[in-house]
């Protein structure tokens, strides 16, 4: 018997590759959103909001609870967003649509906190695709919910490289001590990192696929990427945008799209040049438990035809 949808809150900053993990999980039959939660990050959380309701309204979601959370980190002042890779607007390319969607008027961090403790325990899938300030913050609020969880699916990390330093990517980096609390909390944490999002670049074959839709969410994904694509050649010098986020609601659709290994991870906090590190140990060194997943190989034409055919189903 195949199992029903995944309930997810979808944790979010749009961004270009939220965005195409909000219309992935709108569209594949596989998930259920139960909530959009929305943190500061990649622009203001202002921005990311906005952008959140415009995705969430080409993706037909009428129905979906929005909120706004976190705008800046626990602690750390806000990362200044880097208008380079996102555009000012946070959602560069695409023209926005007036959204349909209301803006529900209860705090992000609430918004989780009600979703878990109101679903029978172990059904809801957490999916952090931006800082994890939110997330954080939803622990300390309630505790309870990291035993109702059935699991935390984050993108952000690496155990091999960072994106804005050598040792840190983005999300970690723009608020550690709240990625800290999350990879701390006795719940099971998957992380996609940027080793395993740097094998999703969005090539011209991919992005002709999502083109000849012929549908208004193809079209809107493609000028996302229209966008996405050269700034990011521009800025880090790839050939192809990494839709970093997608593979983290494709984890919770398609478990088997990637391989995951067994480890623990702890956020570097204090060092000059590793602040937002993942320190990711793979061989339980001192006998400690490996309690995370870490996410390795992705399998790439399964992948895509996971997201493509996820976004086929949406007008
Ligand atoms: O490092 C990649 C992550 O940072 C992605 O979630 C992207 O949207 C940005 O938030
Ligand atoms: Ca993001």
């Amino acid at each position: 018997m195949t199992a029903g949808p995944r309930t997810i809150v979808l944790d979010c900053d749009p961004g270009h590759d939220d965005a195409i993990a909000l219309l992935l999980a709108a569209g594949h039959p596989g998930a259920e959103i139960a909530a959009i939660t929305t943190v500061g990050g990649n622009q203001t959380l202002e921005k990311v909001t906005g952008n959140a309701l415009a995705v969430a309204t080409v993706a037909g979601l009428d129905g979906v609870v929005v909120a706004a959370g976190c705008d800046r980190p626990l602690v750390r002042d806000a990362v200044l967003t880097d208008p380079r890779t996102h555009g000012a607007s946070g959602l560069d390319g695409p023209e926005l649509p007036e959204p349909t969607v209301p803006l529900d008027p209860r705090h992000g961090v609430d918004v989780i906190v009600e979703t878990v403790m109101s679903h029978p325990a172990r059904t809801v899938t957490l999916v952090p695709t931006g800082p994890l300030t939110n997330i954080a913050t939803a622990l300390r609020r309630e505790p309870a919910i990291a035993a109702r969880v059935a699991e935390v699916v984050l993108m952000g990390g690496g155990y091999s490289k960072g994106n804005v330093t050598a040792a840190a990517e983005f999300n970690i980096y723009t608020d550690p001590e709240a990625a800290h609390v999350v990879f701390s909390a006795p719940w099971r944490v998957t992380m996609v990192g940027i080793d395993l999002t740097h094998q999703a670049l969005a090539t011209p074959d991919v992005v002709e696929r999502f083109r000849t839709l012929g549908t208004t969410a193809g079209r809107f994904v493609v000028d996302l990427l229209d966008f996405f694509g050269p700034a990011y050649r521009a800025k880090q010098g790839f050939p192809a945008p990494p839709v970093h986020d997608a593979c983290a609601v494709a984890r919770v659709l398609d478990p088997g799209v990637m391989a995951v290994r067994q480890a623990h991870v702890d956020v570097e906090l204090r060092g000059e040049h590793t602040t937002g590190m993942t320190v990711t140990d793979f061989a339980g060194r001192d006998g400690r438990a490996l309690e995370h997943l870490v996410a390795t190989e992705l399998d790439v034409p399964r992948f895509w035809d996971l997201v493509v055919g996820g976004i086929a189903e949406l007008r």
